[in-house]
């Protein structure tokens, strides 16, 4: 029986939540999507006319808001903000272009922060975001850092939505995720870099399943 959770790291579309997903599953451990929550807040941050760039009024919104995860047996995940389910509404590219200035605020970092330590505390989890290996879960002994190069990603996240029906253009997925990127890796908070410890996995040219496979072998290896 393996013990100690798994963080897994990367840039937007690098195929974290889907590899987390699947892992969480063969592992039996529970899948937590820290990006859900980053989302669920802008959500309710536009939703209220809130200025993305109003720290304290995010500060205050983030103390009074509830945000809850479900994840049910098939690494399903539901997302509620404030007791309302919002697992869709947290995709829509309007959440997507507001999320990283939200997500730069120290102290709403630090309430969610708090809230992810706390799930992985009573929990044996595979956590996926931006800060995991390095802030929310330093002393986790599994570490995974996935890229891919920017065409793929994009490349990917257009496919996804076409396959869901949605209207996308792909030169406009690229550059709202290389935005994303930018303002993700320069913030002065928990930028995205990898943790000194984590393997970095290039995923431009795997399957997900050969990622899984990879990450699985690294975990029983060390175990
Ligand atoms: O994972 P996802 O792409 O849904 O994350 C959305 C945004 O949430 C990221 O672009 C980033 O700004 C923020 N985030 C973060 N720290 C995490 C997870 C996500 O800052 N651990």
């Amino acid at each position: 029986k393996l013990s100690g959770n798994v963080a897994i790291d990367g840039p937007a579309g690098a195929g974290k939540s889907t590899a987390a997903r699947l892992l969480a599953q063969k592992l039996g451990y529970l899948y937590i999507d820290t990006g859900a929550m980053y989302r669920a807040l802008t959500w309710k941050a536009l939703k209220r006319g809130i200025n993305v760039f109003a720290e304290k009024q995010l500060v205050a919104l983030a103390e009074e808001t509830n945000i809850y995860l479900e994840s049910t047996t098939g690494g399903i995940l539901k997302v509620y903000c404030d007791g309302e389910e919002v697992t869709k509404a947290i995709r829509q590219e309007n959440v997507s272009c507001h999320v990283s200035a939200v997500a730069r605020v120290p102290e709403v970092r630090r309430r969610l922060v708090e809230l992810q330590r706390k799930m992985a505390a009573s929990n044996r989890v595979v956590m996926d975001g931006r800060d995991i290996g390095t802030n929310v879960l330093p002393e986790a002994p599994y570490k995974f850092f996935l890229t891919a190069s920017l065409a793929e990603r994009a490349q990917r996240r257009y496919q996804e939505l076409l396959a869901a029906g949605q209207p996308a253009a792909l030169e406009k997925i690229k550059e709202e995720i290389h935005k994303r990127d930018v303002q993700d890796s320069l913030r002065e908070v928990d930028p995205l870099q990898p943790a000194p410890d984590a393997v970095i996995i290039d995923t431009t040219n795997l399957w997900i399943e050969e990622v899984v496979d990879k990450m699985l072998s690294i975990i029983y290896e060390r175990h």
